[in-house]
């Protein structure tokens, strides 16, 4: 496929400037700050501009284009509605620096959202500053950090995270200043409380954990674990990734934790992926609201919503304005639709899905544990080395039957993982479909393994160097 600038053709356009109906003006810019010569754009029409990002777009593989049970990354279904209301001249249309007078719908939503959020959660308070989880893991960590130090808790220097957890739960933590522990998992996947009780010792500052966890277990000792960290005077952390397993049902609140971050882009619903915006919102309880980054969104006795910035505590500001407004929108038109009763609908499904993969494929892989899952579940793809093969060439050839790998290689404790979470809005065919796809890759492997080697064959690319784009960046288009 050609790059846009290969379209380029002296003279065409796709856009033109209206006749200014303004006087010019009189600013007298820096010499230094002008350019010698224009920039070399591509000249191109707007017909040649729609056709080469749809042919961009369709070298992609989308939710909207096909199944894609990446687990941990819930890529459900975003209905259009989200991007309908997202897209109303009121909410696309606004200037951060707009008077709150002018703004007051927008204020009213993101008051409404943190309403909500903290409803869902069981949370007091909710800040929606951060742009993605793990910008809320640091943000949580922050607010952890200056509540402990205000407290007088010098000494508190660890935060304990298990090891199933993500890779940005000991990441945001040590960033934030923290040492990292780590607490093994028992043989059922949950928390080793022994292990826990060993390790928490007066220097913890927090516990981080998502339950259901990566396992897709849910941390039955969760009253306990909280117990444990509270009586050290160390805090709860609720990463929750995971919340798609739990709405209506439990609430991180109820469960003792002190502070939780969200991904709006994953269990409510905006499309994501390939670093497109999300919003990682932070709820914590009554104790730790003065550390919020400021502003949070109030309103006062009259019903006028407002900024509020008196907020000495707060850790400051973690982005700039106030978050990712367009998936904030997204999110509240998502609550709003499902309601109450949607919500906890989909987790039911989230999870019945997962329970009929998990049974149904276990007749011919092996689950990493027996245990009945929440909304995913971890193959342990270890007894494909028998046949010659691994993990990452079995998934491959999932690609060439239209069905995007589950996560693999994650979580670290289970060899040769896939991480399969179907999300609630996969009908039975799709998951039938699914269900049989991997049981004939199986067969290729046992028969065929250079097959598997060679996959995927039906992609516009073969196998890529995944670390080329890290290593040998190229973000310059030189035509020479
Ligand atoms: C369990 C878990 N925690 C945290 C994150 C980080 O979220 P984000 O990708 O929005 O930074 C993820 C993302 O995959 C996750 O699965």
């Amino acid at each position: 496929m050609k790059f846009i600038f290969e379209h380029s053709v002296e003279g065409k356009k796709a856009f033109r400037i209206e006749e200014l109906d303004v006087p010019v003006s009189e600013i007298d810019f820096p010499k230094h700050l002008l350019r010698d010569l224009p920039p070399e754009l591509p000249q191109v029409s707007e017909l040649d501009i729609v056709r080469h990002y749809t042919q961009l777009e369709k070298l992609n593989h989308s939710v909207d284009s096909g199944f894609y049970p990446l687990g941990s990354c819930t890529m459900k279904y975003n209905p259009f509605i989200n991007d309908e209301t997202a897209s109303y001249a009121g909410f696309s249309k606004i200037h951060p620096y707009e008077e709150e007078d002018t703004v007051q719908g927008a204020l009213e939503l993101m008051y409404n959202l943190q309403q909500s959020l903290c409803e869902i959660t069981g949370m007091d308070a909710i800040t929606l500053q951060p742009a993605a989880g793990a910008h809320g893991e640091l943000t949580g960590m922050l607010i952890i950090r200056k509540y402990l130090l205000d407290k007088g808790f010098t000494n508190k220097t660890k935060v304990i995270v298990p090891d199933s957890a993500h890779g940005t739960n000991p990441a945001s933590a040590k960033m934030a200043g923290f040492d990292i522990v780590q607490v093994k998992s028992d043989e059922h996947g949950l928390v080793d409380i022994q292990d826990l009780k060993m390790n928490m010792t007066d220097e913890v500052a927090a516990v981080m954990l998502t339950n259901p966890n990566t396992l897709g277990i849910f941390e039955k000792n969760i009253c306990e674990i909280q117990k444990i960290a509270h009586e050290k005077n160390a805090l709860l952390y609720y990463d929750g990734a995971n919340l798609n397993a739990i709405m209506g049902k439990v609430r991180p609140g109820d469960m003792g934790f002190d502070v939780v971050h969200l991904n709006l882009h994953k269990t409510f619903s905006t499309p994501h992926g390939m670093g497109g915006p999300g919003s990682g919102p932070v709820g914590v309880k009554k104790h730790l609201s003065p550390y919020l980054p400021k502003p949070v969104v109030e309103m006062d006795i009259d019903g006028k919503y407002y900024f509020d910035n008196n907020m000495p505590l707060s850790i400051g500001k973690v982005r700039s304005f106030y978050g990712n407004f367009s998936v904030m929108v997204r999110a509240y038109t998502y609550i709003l639709m499902m309601g109450k009763d949607g919500l906890r609908r989909a987790s039911e499904l989230a999870v019945l899905n997962a329970n009929y993969m998990r049974v149904k494929l276990s007749k011919s892989f092996k689950i990493s544990h027996e245990n009945v899952c929440k909304h995913e579940f971890v193959i342990n793809g270890s007894a494909l080395k028998e046949y010659g093969v691994k993990t990452l060439d079995f998934v491959k050839m999932l690609l060439d039957n239209g069905i995007h790998p589950p996560t693999v290689y994650f979580p670290l404790i289970v060899e040769e993982a896939m991480m399969i979470e179907p999300t609630e809005t996969e009908n039975k065919e799709t998951l039938d479909n699914t269900i049989r796809v991997f049981e004939d890759i199986l067969k290729v492997a046992k028969t065929e393994p250079q097959k598997l080697h060679d996959a995927p064959f039906n992609t516009p690319v073969r196998r890529l160097d995944e670390t080329k784009a890290t290593k040998d960046l190229k973000v310059r288009y030189n035509s020479k």
